[in-house]
């Protein structure tokens, strides 16, 4: 594994473990490094009212402009399963708000031997953002 995503997978795999998930048994584990050198992690927390759920990208995004960074630079997925977890199209969302086009984004399934990388642009391509916001002004 690339020396670079190794502390992330390590941050996704230890928060994974404390994912709440009592209904889907899905787990998902997310890190962020961040612009400010510091990696965010995040697990899915579930609810028994199932909409008000939280994705784990949503958690480590949560967590990382809480302490006051806005710009990822490299996001990791670890979700349950063989093959890599990609973010579900909401996260490609809410990652955009905080990335670049080429911001980097790793997925992996339960194992650390099979991964995708893709860029923001790849998820989501001809993406709204807040750029866009401006023509309203
Ligand atoms: N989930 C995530 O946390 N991130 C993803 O990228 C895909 C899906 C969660 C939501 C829910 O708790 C469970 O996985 C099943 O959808």
């Amino acid at each position: 594994m690339d020396a670079q995503i190794k502390p992330l997978y390590e941050a996704a795999a230890k928060v994974r473990a404390h994912a709440h998930v009592p209904y889907s048994h899905f787990r998902v584990g997310v890190a962020i490094l961040a612009e400010d050198g510091k990696i965010y992690a995040g697990a899915n927390v579930e609810n028994a009212a199932y909409p008000v759920g939280a994705c784990a990208e949503a958690s480590a995004i949560s967590a990382m402009a809480s302490n006051g960074a806005r710009r990822i630079k490299t996001i990791v997925v670890i979700g349950t399963g063989a093959e890599p977890v990609t973010p579900c199209g909401g996260c490609r969302q809410r990652i955009r708000e905080f990335a670049g086009p080429e911001t980097r984004i790793v997925c992996f399934g339960s194992e650390s031997e099979k991964s995708s990388t893709y860029t923001m642009d790849q998820l989501l391509p001809d993406s709204f953002g807040p750029e866009n916001l401006g023509a309203a002004r």
